[in-house]
């Protein structure tokens, strides 16, 4: 048997402590699988005095997670702190600069500097591995990284928050308010320390710039994503959304457009048939569509210690079995400009609710706003208005396939017009299988 994998693990929440629980409770298993032990000979977390389910003798405790990566006696350095910057990307530097070999589920400090730091990793002789970055224990990353090297993908999608789905999908269930939902999946800890990351697209965002890279080769750009969150979503919109056989999701698309790669999330309509439409609660699903494979779908626990530490544990015996590809799937370098996909020129179908003054004129300002930026109706409902006189009627249009420059002229125009009380709502149409 080779010499054992000496590991240094920063960072012992909830997903770090179920890491080195594992690792104590499985040595005889992984060492038989990898061909040496593994063993944690170096921690470092907030609190040094609480009991976290694993026996730390043999370990060399630091207060200071950089000193562990800069000095500790290891041969692989596992950031479960995260945050893009600060300690963490400190701590991942200095391991780094030491040759050592960084296992992260750090899915914000990829998303900002992941381009810089595959490349100091490649320039010291080494790789970061980051399979628990995005959408938590689903095994996406080395799916895309090795299983389907050679396909050419065109399109990757899905459902990577587990809280807006949780969210989207109680209140649809059981006509919760929003608020409710959000409180109730802060209470199950799905949300991240600042919600807002997570109902802001901020979180899905972070995972989604790092799937694109792989899918497309590119460099990662998390400034050129469109993030729209689910905040704006009612109940309205749910049940709406039910007659004409879709459901709202949160969704992160990738797809290379004749522009360039366009990349967005936002709340979108799925049809209700669709597999992607199934995945419910906190449960997390990507899809991915290349020209060898068709469509593949993966879903599972997208949050969660015992699943998240499957990934990261996944990754500690690729490095303990000196199984260790590209932090990017391609040596950094050979990494392509990031070419942009302008989201004015995104494609699709469009759900619209408009709450329209109950006037002469009001519907005929519709009509002709459509029609002037070319934008033809599959569907249109104007429901009663809400009370005799000149009450507000709600109005729902569905499009046909049009731009969204379209749309926003459309909109912008309608605005003007003086007979909408209140913001329109605008959901986009996701035409999925
Ligand atoms: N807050 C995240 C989610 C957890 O809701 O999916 C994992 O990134």
């Amino acid at each position: 048997m080779k010499t054992e994998l000496r590991l240094g693990i920063a960072g012992l929440g909830t997903v770090g402590a179920n890491v080195a629980q594992l690792i104590e409770r499985k040595s005889d298993l992984l060492a038989e699988r990898v061909g040496r032990s593994i063993r944690i000979t170096a921690i470092s977390a907030r609190d040094r005095s609480r009991n976290r389910g694993f026996d730390t003798d043999g370990m060399r405790w630091f207060d200071d997670p950089v000193a562990l990566a800069r000095e500790a006696e290891i041969d692989a350095f596992v950031e479960l702190i995260g945050g893009s910057d600060g300690i963490a990307r400190e701590a991942v530097e200095a391991a780094l600069k030491r040759g050592i070999p960084v296992v992260t589920a750090n899915k914000a400090l990829l998303a900002h500097h992941g381009l810089e730091l595959a490349t100091l990793a490649a320039d010291n002789g080494i790789e970061i591995l980051f399979e628990a970055a995005v959408a938590g224990g689903i095994p996406i990353i080395k799916t895309m990284r090795e299983a389907l090297s050679g396909n050419e993908v065109s399109r990757v999608y899905g459902i990577l928050n587990g809280t807006c789905n949780y969210i989207l999908t109680r209140m649809e269930k059981e006509g919760l308010t929003f608020d409710a939902c959000l409180a109730d999946a802060q209470m199950l800890g799905y949300a991240e320390a600042d919600p807002t990351f997570d109902i802001g697209g901020f979180d899905a965002a972070h995972k989604l710039a790092i799937l694109t890279s792989l899918a497309f080769g590119s460099q990662i750009s998390l400034e050129s994503i469109f993030i729209e969150g689910i905040s704006k979503i009612t109940i309205e919109d749910i049940a709406a959304a039910a007659e004409l056989g879709y459901r709202i999701k949160l969704l992160a698309v990738a797809l290379k457009t004749d522009s360039g790669i366009e990349q967005r999330v936002h709340p979108a309509m799925i049809p209700a048939r669709s597999s992607l439409a199934q995945v419910d609660g906190v449960t997390n699903a990507v899809a991915v569509d290349s020209d060898l494979l068709g469509s593949i779908l993966l879903a599972g626990p997208g949050a969660g210690g015992a699943a998240t530490a499957s990934a990261v544990l996944s990754d500690i015996m690729d490095v303990a079995g000196g199984f260790v590809p590209p932090t990017l799937g391609l040596p950094a370098a050979r990494l392509q400009p990031y070419h942009r996909a302008r989201m004015r020129a995104h494609e699709g179908g469009y759900y619209i609710r408009l709450s329209v003054l109950d006037r002469v004129g009001a519907f005929a300002s519709i009509a002709n706003r459509m029609a002037e930026n070319a934008i033809s109706l599959e569907s249109i409902v104007q429901r009663k208005a809400d009370r005799k006189g000149e009450g507000t009627a709600p109005v729902i249009l569905v499009t046909h396939e049009t731009t969204e420059a379209a749309i926003r002229s459309a909109l912008e125009a309608l605005r003007n017009d003086g007979h909408l009380s209140g913001e329109p709502q605008m959901i986009r149409i996701e035409d999925l299988d």
